[in-house]
């Protein structure tokens, strides 16, 4: 979908060329773009700001249908971010006019103070996000676009560029694939049912899979996620997605995700305003089998396993209740002292399990985890928390990269103290109103042992009321850019 293209934008027939265009300095040294931004700025309409935008007709000596321009700002407020958005806009405006296809002029490294990689991964990124709509129970206005063009005004090393390009796109689908699976509503997406999809896939992209119902989970001991899944009609799923490498060495990285297909809160049911959402709460699951299936695709060189704990949260007579005390997998018992509390009893088991089985060097997991971590943080921003400051520092760098955000948070010991209980080793909630998403991420790393962890609790930025310019409203895909990128820089583990 995504091309890198050599074509000579002024000469070939186009339906939409796009420019950006910065405030107060020419981004592109072209004598004909130059005249057309001569006689637009005569109009006094468009100044190069960030978000103008005006579309200008049959320009002259230009071959195009259609010139959008597209504002920036000035050169020294422009971020990756604000390129990314730029590639967005473009594209929602094709789709928009029923176009089948836009080429957008790259701006050169020589002008703006990132790199031509991080220029092009931007731009192809948003560019290549908005071009999704989720369809899968209404038809689209307009269809998205079929192609997108790259114009890079140098001829140099586009071989290079060629494979960047064609990475972007791969690893933008898998945002796309986690947005598609978060999206689907809840009677759509019982754990069996997500977790035969996630195979389906899995599979074709080359992983090995592994789906184990309840009799395993029973077998294996997976006592705190089989008290969340008691309430509901549907039965759980533990879903492995293996990616080895050879001769990598046998420790991998371990991706735990979050997957609750509903949220009601069990017997602590949720009340009118937070519970019509709740078919987000496999967020985490999405997105580390998204990153897993990307990995796959594009023949990573770091061991990876996915460890995806499945249930859906519901009240009903079989439903666990709060006070009951369960043993978990790792030996300890857990006092449910709200079952809606439940994210953290499914992970506890999976991680634990996931620990003994693979011995892994770094464990990363991912969660819709609290409430609380989007009163701290907003909807924009993952809490991260771990006590490894170095995997802290390649976390917060993969998400400035990738503006998926992420904030780091405390760990305070002391806190651990408001979660114990009379009767059990642990409780599943707090003694206190306050820090429920340090709670929450205290209570996670009681089941780690030694390794290299970190939990993010993506809460806040893993569905969104309001679409923006790369994604629509709904599910964002989350993680995915972000723990690729980790990946991609944390190489040498
Ligand atoms: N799935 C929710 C957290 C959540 C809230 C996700 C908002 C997405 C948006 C989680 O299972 C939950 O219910 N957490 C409780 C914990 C509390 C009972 C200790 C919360 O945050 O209120
Ligand atoms: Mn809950
Ligand atoms: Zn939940």
């Amino acid at each position: 979908m995504l091309q890198l293209s050599t074509i000579d934008p002024f000469k070939s027939k186009l339906n939409m060329l796009v420019l950006p265009v910065a405030e107060e300095i020419p981004l592109f040294n072209d004598r004909k773009i130059s005249a057309v931004l001569k006689k637009v700025e005569a109009f006094k309409e468009f100044k190069g700001a960030k978000d103008d935008q005006i579309t200008y007709y049959d320009p002259q000596n230009l071959k195009t249908q259609r010139l959008l321009l597209l504002g920036l700002g000035k050169t020294s407020d422009i971020d990756l971010e604000r390129l990314r958005s730029m590639g967005g806009r473009a594209v929602k405006k094709g789709i928009e006019l029923g176009l089948t296809e836009v080429a957008l002029l790259i701006p050169s490294a020589k002008k703006l103070n990132f790199n031509q990689e991080d220029i092009i991964t931007a731009i192809g990124e948003g560019a290549r996000l908005a071009n999704h709509q989720f369809s899968k129970y209404k038809k689209p206005t307009h269809p998205a676009l079929k192609r997108v063009k790259l114009i890079l005004n140098t001829t140099t090393r586009t071989a290079r560029f060629r494979s960047l390009v064609s990475r972007i796109n791969t690893i933008c689908e898998g945002t796309l694939q986690a947005r598609d699976w978060i999206n689907t509503t809840s009677n759509d997406k019982t754990p069996a049912a997500f977790a035969r999809d996630i195979k389906r896939i899995a599979q074709k992209s080359g992983l090995k899979v592994d789906v184990y119902d309840e009799r395993w989970l029973k077998n294996k001991k997976f006592g705190a996620m089989l008290a969340v899944a008691q309430g509901s009609e549907s039965r759980p799923r533990l879903v492995v997605l293996r990616h080895p490498v050879r001769g990598a060495g046998k420790k991998a990285v371990a991706l735990i995700g979050k997957g609750v297909t509903f949220d009601a809160g069990g017997i602590n049911l949720k009340p009118t305003g937070s519970i019509e959402t709740m078919k987000c709460d496999m967020s985490g699951a999405a997105a580390v089998a998204a990153t897993l299936i990307t990995a796959a695709r594009l023949n990573l060189k770091i061991p990876l396993v996915g460890v995806i704990p499945m249930v859906e949260n519901m009240p009903s007579g079989t439903a666990t209740r709060p006070g009951d005390i369960v043993k978990s997998y790792s030996g300890k018992t857990v006092e449910i002292g709200n079952t809606d509390a439940e994210g953290r009893l499914i992970l506890i088991d999976a991680m634990a399990w996931a620990i003994r089985t693979f011995s892994p060097e770094i464990t990363i997991d991912m969660a819709t985890l609290t409430g609380a971590c989007v009163v701290a943080l907003g909807e924009n921003i993952a809490g991260l928390f771990t006590p490894d400051d170095t995997l802290a520092d390649s976390l917060v760098d993969a998400g400035k990269q990738t503006h998926e955000r992420c904030w780091r948070m405390p760990l305070p010991d002391d806190y651990k103290e408001l979660l114990k209980s009379d009767m059990a080793d642990l409780s599943n909630i707090s003694a206190s109103r306050w820090g429920g998403a340090i709670t929450a991420a205290l209570f996670l790393s009681e089941f780690v042992k030694n390794t290299r962890w970190a939990h993010i609790d993506i809460a806040g930025p893993a569905f969104l009321k309001k679409g923006n310019t790369y994604g629509e409203a709904g599910a964002t895909g989350f993680g995915v850019r972000l723990i690729y990128r980790l990946l991609e820089t944390i190489k040498g583990i």
